[in-house]
C-alpha cells in the first residue's frame, strides 16, 4: 500500500491549476446513460472514483475511452440494468446509475451501499422520490429492485437537500413523462454542473425560486459534449495547506464563488484572500492563525468535505476554535490522528475543540477517508519532523497527482510504496 513520507515546516508558494471536479465528474458519467449517442466530457480527473465509474458503465455495456482528461462514453453494447456489488462496495456514489436506468428501461437493481467512514449514509430519500415518481421499490439479497414501467412527473419534497438524491431525481426526471418539481433540492455547484449537462443533451429542467427544480420530462436524450467545473475542493485543499504552512498559494482555473465560504471564514483567521474571475491567492500573513469557529452546512455553508482539512490548519491557532459536523455524523477520524501530531484537540458528538498548539511534530499517521486523509498531510507539511501518511489510496479516490501539485509548491513530500502488507 502506497504511503506518503513527508518533511514538514517547509512554507508551499506558488501557483497550481485547479483539476476538473470528482464530484461534478461522477453524476455526469453515470447520466450518459440516458442516451445511446456518444458524449465527450472534458476535464475529467485522473482519479480512482472516476475509473470505477468507469468501470461501472462499462459493465452495463458503454465503451469508454479515456486521455488527458477527455473521456468518450459510446454504447457498445445492450444497456444492462444490474450494478455488480464488486463495484458498488468500492464507491457509494455508484447509486446514481439508479435514476438513468429506471427513466430508461423502468427497472434498476443495485446493491444497497452499506455505510462508511464517515457516517451510515442512507439512501431513503432517493428510494422515496422514485416512489413518489411512481416506482416500486422491494429488496432481494442485499440489493435495492427499483421498478416502474409507468412512471409519472410529481412534487418531490426532499426531508433533506441530499446532494445524491438531488441528482438521481434530476437524472430520474429528465426522461419521466410530464413535470417533476423537486423542492428542497441540494443547491451545490456539482448539481448546477449536471443541470448544465442535462440541458445539453436536451432535458427541460429550470431552477424555481431558491431551492426547487422543475423539470419536463422528455421523450428522449441526446448525445453532449461537455466540460466539467473545477473542483473547489481540491482548490480549498490546497489553499488551506500554503496557509497552513505560513506560505502563499494561488489555485487559477477555478470558481472563486463556488468557495465563498470558505475564503470568509479564511479570512477572519488571518490569511489575506485575494480573487480574480477565476483564480484564487491565500497568503498567510500571520505566523499563526486566529481562533475561528466553523459549522458545516448544505452549500452555500461551509462544505462538510472541507471540514477536515479546515481543522489541520485551525489546530494551530492562537486560542480555542470549534468545528461542528452538521452534515455526517461520524466525520472525525482524523480528530485521533491529529492528536497523535501534538494537536490539542477533542470530539463529542458533532463536535470537535481544538485549543491551538504553537507546533505539531511528525509522526506516523493513517488516513481512513479521503478528506481526513488530505488533512493529515496537511498537518504533516505544517509540522516540524518527518511523517508518514499511510494509506494513501483513501487521498488517490478524490485528489489528482496530490504529490506533484505539492512538491511544485514547495512541499517536501514523496509516494512510497513498502509493499501489500503494510
Ligand atoms: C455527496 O455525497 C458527495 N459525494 C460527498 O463528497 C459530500 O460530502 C456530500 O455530498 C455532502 O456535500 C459525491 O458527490 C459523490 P448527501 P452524498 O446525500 O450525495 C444523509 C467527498 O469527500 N442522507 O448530501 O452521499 C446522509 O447520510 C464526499 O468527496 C440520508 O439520510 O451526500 C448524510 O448524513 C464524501 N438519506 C447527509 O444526508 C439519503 O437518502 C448528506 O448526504 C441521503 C442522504
Amino acid at each position: 500500500m502506497d504511503k506518503f513520507i513527508i518533511n514538514g515546516g517547509r512554507q508551499l508558494c506558488g501557483r497550481i491549476k485547479a483539476g476538473g471536479s470528482k464530484n461534478a465528474a461522477l453524476p455526469i458519467l453515470f447520466s450518459t446513460l440516458l442516451t445511446d449517442e456518444e458524449c465527450v466530457l472534458e476535464r475529467v480527473p485522473d482519479l480512482r472514483d472516476i475509473k470505477t465509474t468507469f468501470n461501472l458503465l462499462q459493465h452495463l455495456g458503454k465503451k469508454v475511452e479515456y486521455s488527458d482528461g477527455t473521456a468518450v462514453i459510446k454504447p457498445l453494447n445492450r444497456i444492462g440494468t444490474s450494478a455488480p456489488y464488486d463495484l458498488v462496495k468500492q464507491m457509494r456514489a455508484s447509486v446514481l446509475v439508479a435514476g438513468p436506468l429506471l427513466a430508461r428501461f423502468g427497472e434498476a437493481r443495485v446493491p444497497l451501499p452499506g455505510g462508511c467512514a464517515i457516517g451510515l449514509r442512507p439512501v431513503d430519500i432517493h428510494l422515496k422520490g422514485f416512489e413518489t415518481l411512481g416506482a416500486q421499490i422491494t429488496h432481494e439479497r442485499g440489493d435495492m429492485i427499483i421498478t416502474g414501467q409507468r412512471l409519472h412527473g410529481e412534487t418531490i419534497k426532499l426531508s433533506f437537500p441530499s446532494v445524491g438524491a438531488t441528482e438521481n431525481l434530476l437524472m430520474c426526471a429528465s426522461l419521466v413523462p410530464g413535470r417533476t418539481v423537486i423542492e428542497n433540492a441540494a443547491l451545490e455547484p456539482e448539481i448546477e454542473d449536471l443541470v448544465a449537462f442535462l440541458k445539453s443533451m436536451g432535458a427541460r429542467i429550470e431552477k424555481e425560486g431558491v431551492s426547487s427544480y422543475i423539470v419536463e420530462g422528455a421523450a428522449m436524450l441526446h448525445g453532449a459534449r461537455h466540460t466539467i467545473i473545477a473542483d473547489r475542493i481540491e482548490a480549498g485543499t490546497y489553499l488551506l495547506a500554503g496557509a497552513a504552512t505560513g506560505g502563499s498559494v494561488e489555485v487559477t482555473d477555478c470558481e472563486p464563488e463556488h468557495l465563498r465560504a470558505l475564503l470568509e471564514k479564511m479570512s477572519e483567521a488571518g490569511v489575506k484572500i485575494k480573487t480574480t474571475a477565476s483564480s484564487i491567492k491565500a497568503e498567510m500573513a500571520l505566523k499563526r492563525p486566529k481562533p475561528v469557529d466553523v459549522e458545516t452546512k448544505p452549500h452555500p455553508g461551509f462544505p462538510t468535505d472541507l471540514q477536515a482539512p479546515w481543522m489541520a490548519f485551525i489546530c494551530r491557532a492562537r486560542g480555542e476554535s470549534r468545528v461542528v459536523e452538521e452534515i455526517f455524523e461520524n466525520r472525525f477520524m482524523h480528530v485521533a490522528e491529529l492528536g497523535r501530531m501534538g494537536a490539542n484537540i477533542a470530539a463529542r458528538g458533532r463536535e470537535v475543540a481544538a485549543c491551538g498548539v504553537a507546533e505539531l511534530s511528525g509522526t506516523s499517521v493513517m488516513s481512513s477517508d479521503l478528506r481526513g486523509g488530505a488533512a493529515l498531510v496537511i498537518a504533516a507539511l505544517s509540522a516540524q519532523g518527518q511523517s508518514e501518511v499511510q494509506r494513501v489510496y483513501h487521498i488517490d479516490r478524490g485528489y489528482e497527482k496530490m504529490e506533484e501539485k505539492l512538491s511544485s509548491l514547495g512541499g517536501d513530500i514523496q509516494r512510497v510504496n513498502p509493499g501489500p502488507w503494510k
